[in-house]
């Protein structure tokens, strides 16, 4: 039995979707309507770690005990049937999933290591191997277990497919420049830091044939063509070494930040003082899922989560303007998602945006 929390937008008469129930039901229920209209879909299910997971949840008992936590059950990640049964139900739904996704559509698939490299076998026969796009490392914790065997996990694995690698764009996402990446820019005139950027030919790059020309005083195997280093010139961005060597100026100001490659160090997990933190224990971070609904989606997109949990890439996506469709088999998982919701439609930023939900019964 599915039950539909909706909750409408105002921008149109769309509304997003909340199903309470196994994914698989809630794909089945949805037929056709949303076939090949899902910009992209993120799914964090169970990782086949034999574990039972749990809520931590503020007490209702009075006097001493009143602030203490109490642990709730919140889902199962034992598989009687073992690696097998695990993998033919991820196979059976991320199947179903396909079908949901705009041909420029794209999956993610949040994983670590237990089952990372079956899934990955897995994606390559349902998406096509020439459709991997990305193997994505989250370092997930700062401070790993001690392991009696081996190395302790720090970092998931987030597995990036898209429909069609021919259509599939994602956009370049910059993070801002750290102590280490601000080094080079040591530099300074009257229109900010810069840093030195060779236009001479080193190493390697000067035996390829290179011919050496003479520019302003200096003769030199330059990398540019005499046009371009006049033009800079003018432009006062050629920087003039005290041996009379030239270098161009890059300025700070004009530098995005350091483009995201698929090594994300720099999202910490969700902690215990955190004010996104729900209690539930595999929530992850917003700011990775802001991560990737920016690199995927553009504003009013659908994205989709069928292991929704605590909710996070619904939240997400609603904070940055996108349309969403989730499920959780857990109720609770969907109580905390729609706390959420309350709070963020009560919060400041939100005034604008009315929120009305509806539970369905279907
Ligand atoms: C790792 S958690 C997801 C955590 C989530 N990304 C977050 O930030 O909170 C996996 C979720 O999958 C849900 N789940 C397990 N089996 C499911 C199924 N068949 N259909 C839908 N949800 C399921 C669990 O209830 C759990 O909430």
């Amino acid at each position: 039995m599915i039950r539909i929390v909706s909750s409408i937008l105002i921008m149109s008469s769309w509304k997003n979707k909340i199903f309470l129930g196994d994914c698989l039901e809630a794909i089945e229920s949805l037929g056709t309507e949303l076939q090949s209209k899902i910009k992209a879909i993120y799914i964090d299910p169970p990782f086949f770690s034999g574990q039972d997971y749990t809520i931590k949840k503020k007490g209702v008992a009075s006097g001493k005990n009143a602030a203490s936590l109490t642990e709730y059950d919140s889902y199962s990640d034992v598989w009687d049937g073992g690696l097998e049964a695990y993998l033919s139900f991820m196979n059976e739904r991320i199947e179903a999933m396909k079908p949901l996704l705009t041909e420029d559509g794209s999956f993610w698939l949040h994983l670590d290591s237990h089952v990372m490299h079956y899934a990955k076998v897995m994606l390559d026969r349902i998406f096509g191997y020439e459709n991997f796009v990305n193997q994505i490392i989250w370092k997930r914790t700062n401070s790993p277990k001690a392991q009696s065997h081996g190395f302790g996990s720090q970092h998931d694995v987030i597995l990036l497919y898209a429909n069609n690698a021919e259509e599939f764009e994602a956009k370049i996402i910059y993070r801002p420049h750290d102590k280490r990446a601000l080094r080079p820019y040591s530099y300074e005139d009257e229109r900010g830091r810069f840093r030195l950027i060779e236009i001479e030919a080193h190493g390697i790059q000067r035996t390829q044939n290179r011919k050496q020309f003479e520019w302003r005083g200096r003769t030199a195997p330059y990398l540019y063509r005499k046009e371009t280093l006049d033009k800079w010139w003018n432009e006062g961005i050629i920087y003039t070494s005290r041996n009379g060597r030239y270098s161009k100026k890059q300025y700070l100001a004009d530098v995005k930040g350091i483009p995201v490659s698929d090594l994300w160090l720099d999202i910490p997990p969700v902690q215990g003082a955190s004010a996104e933190y729900t209690g539930f224990t595999t929530q992850k971070p917003r700011a990775l899922l802001k991560r990737i609904i920016e690199s995927s989606t553009d504003e009013e997109d659908i994205i989709a989560d069928f292991f929704v949990g605590s909710g996070t890439t619904a939240v997400a996506a609603e904070l940055m303007k996108r349309r969403w469709v989730v499920s959780d088999i857990s109720e609770l998982a969907i109580d905390i998602l729609q706390k959420q919701l309350l709070d963020i439609q009560n919060s400041d930023d939100e005034k604008d945006s009315p929120w009305m939900y509806e539970i369905v019964d279907s």
